[in-house]
Formats: structure tokens, C-alpha cells, sequence
């Protein structure tokens, strides 16, 4: 009996023995990453329970995948290891575990983000590792591949060679994730199928608009603003119909100024201004500017992040390209043309969200707002330390006390002003400061000069760094009389 438990367990380890997945670290991550055109790579930490979870379906994938012809490899950092913090930090790891794939050697990196088990990760990999752009060979198949709701780019050729075909792949594979792809020698298979011009030839599909596209540059920076741009709709609906949230993405991912007008869909006057806005949008077109149409009833969020009140509604807000908004409420839809006009004319002032200017600033850290920036930071002839928080973040928790305790030492300096500002309810010159991460401590000295605190969360570093940047009062006269 003991023989036998002795001997089972021997077998069952023997199976185990052989690992598919494949162990990284610091020594050899970029080059076996480097190597590869595609490899799964999982984030971990040995005491994570999800990482346990994961553990045998990951290894069970990876298994499967190794019988594959090429094999595709699955490997694991344990990037709680102190030596692997470098590869942990490169890659922006922030919870575990985190599955990334990285293609063409680590040049094109994106998150799995689907459901842990084996099967899920397999399927997920297969499509991703095969070709970008798959070969249309009948209508039936086209139609399948061209249904609603999706933007499908086509390449339609005389032969599966050649520079054109080869840089409509290469683009393929690179734009996957957000575009289908397809291929075909014969237009017959496609919709429209008669109205085509010569080949070759790229056809965009999208649910909305003009419906189709063509577009015959095979270049490859050319093909990819063409399909960038004809994928963005007139006017973007932003409601609750998810179909809808690739595009309002891809609006606000745009570089491009952006006018959003917020209304209640299901108010009498929506359809007066959706076909507004729609006119409005066409004749701006050509001048870059995005347009987007949200239903007030789903869209609070958004309303919210611009500091806006649902009172407001119908609203239109437009941002531009340096971050700039302008706003008019409660807006009429008659209004609307001439409103986006005075804003192209620059006659509006921009909008700023801030809570309302304190009554009271008496705590020994200052409170500034959106509107009173200028007065309490921008063009205060002293020295001033401005923390940007969030009432979230963990780290600005940490940081409150340390900077009261700061701001109590230098009272009776009346050189030195500690201030905050709460970044999620106001706004503030991001040309100026630019914040990515909570808390941000930015120093103004007194004639002007913005450097960015970049030390610890420390009582010690952060004052002696406001006394080595500091400037002398007098200075700061003389340079804003120079002013
Ligand atoms: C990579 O290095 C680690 C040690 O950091 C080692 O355990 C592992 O076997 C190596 N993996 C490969 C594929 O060479
Ligand atoms: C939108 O309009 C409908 C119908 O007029 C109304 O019932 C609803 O409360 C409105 N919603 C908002 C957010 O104003």
C-alpha cells in the first residue's frame, strides 16, 4: 500500500516535472522576449490567491499551446522578486497577476483581459497569433465577417503578392485589436459588390455614415490615417447602447477638438437637435473638429469629469486642442450653429470647472480652486508649494499631515505659501503643471520659476527642497517690476 502511494506520487510528479511554462527574470527577459514574433508573458506574485487560481489553467494552456506547429510559448515573472522590479515597473504592472502578450519581440504589447481559465486563454491566443487579416472567399462568408455594429476594413486584389498586399497585412496585424480585417480576389463577394473601382483597392465598412469607403494609397502611415479617421461617425452617440463604446473611445482618445452637446435623449426637442448637431458637424468637418452627442440620462460621469450640473442640460462644451474648455448652457437648438461659430471666431471665454473660492483660507495649507489659480498660485509674487490631490489616492493620505506639519513651521514666513488643490473638482493650467499620478507637488518660487517635487514623502526633503529653490522677496519685486 505504501509501495503503491509511493510509487502514484513519483508518476504524477514525474508528469508535473516538465513545465510548459516558461520562467522569466531580469537575467533573461528582453532576450527570450526579444526573440520571439509572439509570447504570453504572466505577471505574479507567489503569495497572490488569483496568481494560485491561475496557476494550473495557465500551465494547462500552456501545454496545449506547445503542441501547436509553431509551438507558441506561455511564461510567468514572479515580479514580487526584487530583482524583477525593473521588468514589474517597465511594463506598469499594478495588480496580479497581469497577462500581457508581446508581438514582434516586445514591439507591440497588449493586456489579456479575459476570464482566467485555460480554454478562454487559448482561444484568446490562437486569434491573436494568427494572421491579422483572414481571406474572404464567398458572400456568405462576407457577410458574416461585414455585420452591424463593426467597422470591417477590406483589401480587395489582384493576387496575394506584391507591396500593396504586403503592407495591407502588416497594417492588419498591427491594427487587429481594433479593426476586422479581410482579404479577397473577387468584389463579387462583398456588399455593393458591383460599384467598385479598380483593383487594388482598400473598402472601409462602418455601421454609420456613408457605409462604406474606399480609399486605393497602400501605403502604410496613409492606409492607417485613412482608417483612423473614416472610423470616427459625424456625431458620436454616447448612451447606453454599448455597441456605441468603441467610438465614444475613440473620440476621446482623438488629438482632435472635441464638441459634446449633453442632452436628454428622450426630451421632446432631441430630435431638433440631433439633426442640429448633425449639420452642425458636417460643416465642421473639415476644420478637425470631433463631434459627440450624449444622452444626459447615461452620461453622468462624463458630465461630472467636466464639472458640469445636469441643470445645465442641454449643454455643449467644446475642448480644445490644449485642453481649453468653452461652454454655453441650457442651449437652444437654434442657438447651436451660432454658438460654434463665435467659438471658431474666438469670441467665447473659456470655462473652467472649480468648486466655489473658499469664504474662509485660514488652515495653515491653503485651499486654491479653478478660480482663484491665478491670484493664489500663477501670479502670487511668493514661493509657493501646491500639492494636486485626489480624496482617493492613498499616497495624498500619507502626504496631508506631512505637508500641515510644513505649512505650520513656515507660518510665520511670509514668503512661503503650502497650498492644495483638489484635482478631480478643478481645473488648472495643464501646460504648466502636468500631473499624472496623485499626489503631484509642484513649486512656484516667487518670481515665477515651476519645478516639479520629485523626492520622497518626507517632512526633511520636501522642506529642504523649499528653501533651496525658494527666492528672496525683493528679488521677486524687482523681476515682476520688470514685468
Ligand atoms: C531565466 O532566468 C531564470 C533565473 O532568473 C531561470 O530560472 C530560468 O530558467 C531562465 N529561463 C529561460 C527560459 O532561460
Ligand atoms: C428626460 O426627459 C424625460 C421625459 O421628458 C424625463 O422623464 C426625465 O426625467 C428627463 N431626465 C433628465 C435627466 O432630465
Amino acid at each position: 500500500m505504501w509501495f503503491y502511494i509511493l510509487f502514484f506520487s513519483l508518476a504524477v510528479s514525474s508528469v508535473v516535472a516538465k513545465e510548459f511554462v516558461l520562467t522569466l527574470g531580469s537575467g533573461n527577459f528582453s532576450s527570450v522576449v526579444s526573440k520571439h514574433k509572439f509570447i504570453v508573458v504572466e505577471f505574479y506574485a507567489p503569495w497572490c490567491e488569483h496568481c494560485k487560481t491561475l496557476s494550473p489553467e495557465y500551465e494547462k494552456a500552456a501545454l496545449i499551446l506547445s503542441c501547436y506547429d509553431p509551438p507558441i510559448p506561455l511564461a510567468k515573472v514572479d515580479s514580487s522578486n526584487a530583482v524583477n522590479r525593473g521588468i514589474a515597473s517597465q511594463y506598469e504592472i499594478k495588480s496580479y497577476p497581469t497577462i500581457k502578450v508581446f508581438r514582434d519581440g516586445g514591439k507591440v504589447i497588449e493586456d489579456y483581459k479575459g476570464p482566467p481559465d485555460a480554454q478562454s486563454i487559448v482561444d484568446y491566443v490562437l486569434k491573436q497569433s494568427g494572421p491579422g487579416s483572414i481571406e474572404i472567399t464567398s458572400a456568405v462568408h462576407a457577410s458574416g465577417l461585414i455585420y452591424n455594429k463593426k467597422i470591417v476594413v477590406v483589401g480587395v486584389f489582384h493576387e496575394f503578392a506584391g507591396e500593396e498586399f504586403e503592407n495591407f497585412m502588416a497594417l492588419a496585424d498591427k491594427l487587429r485589436l481594433d479593426y476586422e480585417f479581410g482579404h479577397t480576389l473577387d468584389v463579387e463577394h462583398l456588399p455593393h459588390g458591383k460599384s467598385y473601382d479598380t483593383r487594388p483597392l482598400v473598402r472601409l465598412f462602418k455601421p454609420f455614415d456613408e457605409l462604406f469607403v474606399d480609399f486605393k494609397d497602400f501605403k502604410v502611415d496613409a492606409m492607417e490615417k485613412f482608417i483612423e479617421e473614416a472610423s470616427i461617425p459625424i456625431v458620436t452617440i454616447y448612451d447606453k447602447d454599448p455597441n456605441n463604446y468603441p467610438y465614444v473611445k475613440k473620440f476621446f482618445n482623438s488629438a482632435n477638438p472635441k464638441a459634446m452637446l449633453f442632452m436628454n435623449f428622450s426630451a421632446k426637442l432631441a430630435d431638433t437637435f440631433k439633426s442640429e448637431c448633425r449639420e452642425v458637424a458636417e460643416q465642421y468637418r473639415g476644420d478637425g473638429i470631433n463631434f459627440l452627442l450624449g444622452d444626459a440620462e447615461n452620461t453622468q460621469g462624463a458630465l461630472q469629469y467636466f464639472g458640469l450640473r445636469s441643470d445645465q442640460v442641454p449643454l455643449i462644451i467644446i475642448q480644445n486642442k490644449d485642453g481649453d474648455k468653452f461652454m454655453k448652457p441650457n442651449l437652444e437648438p437654434d442657438q447651436l450653429a451660432l454658438w460654434v461659430k463665435d467659438f471658431k471666431d474666438g469670441k467665447v471665454s473659456a470655462f473652467r470647472k472649480s468648486e466655489p473660492i473658499p469664504k474662509e483660507n485660514n488652515e495653515a495649507v491653503k485651499i486654491v480652486v479653478g478660480d482663484n489659480f491665478e491670484d493664489m498660485v500663477l501670479n502670487l509674487p511668493k514661493n509657493v508649494l501646491i500639492e494636486f490631490y485626489t480624496p482617493w489616492c492613498g499616497q495624498c493620505k500619507k502626504l496631508a499631515p506631512i505637508l500641515e506639519e510644513i505649512a505650520l513651521s513656515l507660518q510665520t514666513d511670509t514668503n512661503v505659501v503650502i497650498a492644495k488643490l483638489d484635482a478631480t473638482l478643478n481645473d488648472y493650467p495643464v501646460a504648466k503643471f502636468e500631473v499624472k499620478d496623485y499626489p503631484t507637488l509642484y513649486f512656484k518660487s516667487a518670481t515665477g520659476l515651476i519645478i516639479q517635487y520629485q523626492g520622497d514623502i518626507s517632512k526633511d526633503d520636501i522642506y529642504s527642497f523649499i528653501q533651496t529653490n525658494r527666492d528672496t522677496l525683493e528679488l521677486a519685486q524687482v523681476s515682476m517690476d520688470e514685468l
